[in-house]
This record gives C-alpha cells, sequence and structure tokens, in this order.
C-alpha cells in the first residue's frame, strides 16, 4: 500500500491524544522543547500533558454574573493559537485525497493573522512552500511569526474587515496556477470537521466539572466561523444550549449588515462565511471594539488593581496572566451578556474560547497607549466596571426565526456565488443533514489516515 507522507494525528487522537501510540505520544511531548520538530503535529489538541483540557473558569467575583464562564484556551496549541487545526486538517485530506504533494504543490493561506500563522507552520513542519495572503494592518507580531516559519508575505489593503480583498487576491492571482493549492478556511469543510469534533469535545468536557456539568451556551465571535461549529456537537448532547455569534459594533454584518473597519483581530471579517452553519446559531451580540483593547490591557497588566477592587488575595487572578488575546475578550464580554439575557443562574454553564494569547499583542497595547495616553489605577479600575460589569443586554439579536435564517442565507449567497458556488450547493446547506453528513466523513478520513500513514517512518 502506498504510504503518504502524511505523518499527523487523526480526528480521534487530535480529540484523545491518549489514543496514540505510547511512543509517539511520548515523543511529541518531548518535542514541544523544539517548536519545528514535525512531532509537533501530534500535539494539535486542546487537551495537556495529563490529558486535561485546557481552561480556566473565570472567577465570578470578575464577571459579575452567577453563572460560569469557561473559557477554552487556545494557546498552547504549536504556533500559538487553536487555528493550526483547521489548517493541519485541510492540508492532510488533501494529501489523502491525493490533491496535494509535498516538493510538488505551494500551499496558499489567505488569513487575517492566526490561520495564516498556522498555514505557515504546518507546511513548515510538512515540507511545502507557502504564501500567506493578508491585510496589511494586522499587529507586526503575526507577520513576524510567519516570517520565522519560513512562510511568504502577501499583503492586501486594509485590516481585518477587508478579508473580501483577500479573496479576491487569492482567486484572481493564486488559483489559476494548479501548483498553487489554497486551503481556503472560509469555505472549507475540513474547519467545520475540526471544530465540530475536536473543539465541541472540548467544550463539553471541560463543562464536565463545573457547576451542574451541562453547557447552557456557547459564546465565540466568528471569523472563519470554524470555532462555530462546536455549537453543532454540544447541541447534538445538549440541545438546548444556545449558539451566541459576537460581532464588532463596528462590522456588525450578521446582526444588522453592518460593514465598518474595526480592531478585532481574527474576527469580524464582513460576511456569512461558506462554512457557517447558521442553523445552530441562535443570537448575535454586539461588543464595542476598543473595549475589548481595553479589556485586555485590564486582564493583562491591570490584575493588581482588580484584586484591590474586588477585595481578592493578591495573586489571586496571576492564573489569567497571558491567555488572552483581544478576541477572547470580545468572547468573555459576549459570554457575560448571554448569561445575563438568559439570566443563567449558579451552576449554569456558559462556555467560550480564548483562541490565542497575549504573546501577539504587545503592540496593540503600545498602541493603545499612544491613543489613550497615560492609563492609571483609576482608569484601569474605570475600564473594567464599564467593560465587564457593565455588559448589558443590549444590541443582542435572536436569529431562531425563518426570516432571520433567510436574511442570512441571502448574504451568503451573495459572497459565495461570486466565488463560484452553485445555488444548488447553497441551498443544500440549509439543511441540518448538509452538515451531519460533512461531520460523518471524518470516519472514513481517519480510517484512511490509519492505514496510509507511516508513524515511525
Ligand atoms: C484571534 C482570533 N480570534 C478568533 C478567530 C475566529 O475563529 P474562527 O475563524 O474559527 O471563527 C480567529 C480566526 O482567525 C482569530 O485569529
Amino acid at each position: 500500500m502506498a504510504k503518504v507522507l502524511t505523518r499527523g494525528p487523526t480526528y480521534a487522537e487530535m480529540r484523545h491524544p491518549s489514543r496514540l501510540p505510547p511512543e509517539i505520544r511520548r515523543r511529541a511531548l518531548e518535542a514541544r522543547k523544539n517548536e519545528l520538530d514535525p512531532l509537533n503535529l501530534f500535539n494539535i489538541t486542546w487537551r495537556n500533558r495529563e490529558d486535561r483540557v485546557r481552561h480556566v473558569v473565570l472567577p465570578g467575583e470578575l464577571t459579575g454574573v452567577p453563572a460560569n464562564i469557561v473559557v477554552l484556551l487556545g494557546r498552547d496549541f504549536p504556533s500559538g493559537s487553536h487555528k493550526v487545526g483547521p489548517a493541519y486538517t485541510t492540508l492532510m485530506e488533501g494529501e489523502l485525497a491525493g490533491e496535494i504533494r509535498p516538493g510538488e504543490n505551494t500551499i496558499i493561506g489567505p488569513s487575517t493573522g492566526n490561520f495564516g500563522i498556522g498555514t505557515a507552520y504546518i507546511a513548515k513542519l510538512m515540507g511545502y512552500r507557502c504564501v500567506v495572503i493578508m491585510p496589511e494592518q494586522m499587529s507586526a507580531e503575526r507577520y513576524e511569526r510567519i516570517r520565522r516559519y519560513g512562510g511568504e508575505l502577501d499583503l492586501t489593503p486594509g485590516s481585518e474587515s477587508d478579508v473580501i480583498l483577500v479573496l479576491e487576491r487569492t482567486r484572481d492571482h493564486y488559483r489559476k496556477d494548479p501548483q498553487n493549492k489554497v486551503l481556503g478556511q472560509f469555505e472549507l469543510l475540513p474547519n467545520y470537521r475540526f471544530h465540530r469534533f475536536v473543539t465541541g469535545d472540548a467544550a463539553l468536557d471541560a463543562a464536565k466539572g463545573v457547576g451542574d456539568g451541562r453547557v447552557a451556551a456557547f459564546v465565540a465571535a466568528p471569523g472563519s466561523a470554524g470555532t462555530l461549529a462546536a455549537a453543532d456537537e454540544i447541541k447534538a448532547k445538549f440541545p438546548d444550549c444556545v449558539g451566541v455569534a459576537v460581532e464588532p459594533k463596528e462590522c456588525s454584518t450578521l446582526y444588522d449588515n453592518g460593514r465598518g473597519t474595526h480592531r478585532i483581530e481574527g474576527i469580524g471579517d464582513k460576511m456569512v462565511t461558506l462554512i457557517h452553519n447558521v442553523i445552530t446559531t441562535d443570537y448575535v451580540a454586539l461588543v464595542h471594539d476598543d473595549d475589548c483593547v481595553r479589556g485586555l490591557k485590564v486582564l493583562e497588566q491591570g490584575r493588581p488593581v482588580l484584586e484591590r477592587q474586588l477585595r481578592l488575595a493578591a495573586g489571586a487572578l496571576d492564573h489569567l496572566g497571558g491567555w488572552f488575546g483581544i478576541s477572547s475578550v470580545c468572547n468573555i464580554i459576549g459570554a457575560i451578556k448571554t448569561a445575563k439575557l438568559l439570566r443563567l443562574g449558579a451552576g449554569q454553564n456558559v462556555v467560550t474560547v480564548a483562541t490565542d494569547g497575549f504573546d501577539r499583542y504587545p503592540s496593540v497595547i503600545a498602541d493603545l497607549e499612544r491613543r489613550s495616553g497615560p492609563i492609571g489605577d483609576s482608569t484601569l479600575a474605570r475600564w473594567y466596571d464599564e467593560i465587564f460589569r457593565g455588559a448589558t443586554t443590549g444590541e443582542m439579536l435572536e436569529v431562531r426565526s425563518g426570516v432571520q435564517k433567510e436574511r442570512l442565507y441571502r448574504q451568503k449567497r451573495e459572497v459565495w456565488s461570486r466565488f463560484g458556488y452553485s445555488d444548488a450547493y447553497l441551498e443544500k446547506m440549509k439543511s441540518q443533514s448538509f452538515w451531519d453528513e460533512e461531520y460523518q466523513k471524518i470516519e472514513h478520513i481517519d480510517r484512511d489516515l490509519a492505514l496510509k500513514r507511516d508513524l515511525m517512518g
């Protein structure tokens, strides 16, 4: 049997790395010391060395709501964010199908940053040349990482909300050459599969030991909307779970077709992505972009002030340091709004996600300091009150009705028919069975990969 070069994990092994052959698991954990060691592919998982899902339950004093806010922590994935997961599954599935071959193809990663970082990283580990196409105004730390992994950059005008220019550049320049293989996170279903199967399970597992052990709501701000697929998995177990998509108030596309520029890197891309299963999104919540930047400053550098204000012991919030980025704060604010809207009580859980950590935002905080002038203790205390305690149930739109779903489908069609998707395909996506069938492909993919790969090679 022909062995393919993919030496990475199956979906089942990403969900439960304890299923890996013990020797591979041991060597993969050892490889953490050298991030460019290809064995790190086996560290693409939410689970730590002890097989526990990395998460934190935010202190109730901090959130001001009785419900538990459980945050999955993505920073310790290889390359520094969970976006490496969909980058890997898209490339792995392409190799398995015989469509992508190392040495022959160039990998193209249309992105606003973390997916591009993940793509450059995976390409390096799996032996490909890689070009990342992304807007020119993202955080400096992002470009540095991509270059560190040997990725080439092709920058398009604008910032996060100009991602359609990235897609156009991909279509008009790169797709024409068949040697180029595009890992299209906004349109390809390995992204959906990764998050429904791997992230969805992690969310369920993290909630297991907390409060009533159930998930009352899952909250995530969509970029590609891959992460939101976790809601599909959670709803299969807890059908009453409420799925909430969070958007920047400045770019309220799902909320009311708004299309402005904003500061929350990674989300708010001015479109309904193709892989967004809008059936399982029940609400859209808006959050002001600068609240997320200021909120990050508070959580990262204002913890001693918060501890005094909340009458917590000195150091009681230390464990939160470093784990959050701007979109994580957006998700946390969205989770607080959701807990308030649904009037969740003690023991009920809202699960959300911190896609990346603080390491890629010092330049953004430096910019905040330039814009705001000196930020003293009283400013940090006021920001905390306004942003976290002051989060309201305003600007939350229920999108469960047929009318709202049709509006979202219309938006999806507007974008994706321009990129060659037929009405018949878009129509099929309106049925949950489309998504369930895509999900069920995992079993076959895993079997195929296990047969073809050569783990010890
Ligand atoms: C920092 C950050 N947060 C959130 C997201 C959104 O995640 P998803 O693309 O799964 O919707 C991204 C995506 O790139 C991101 O980079």
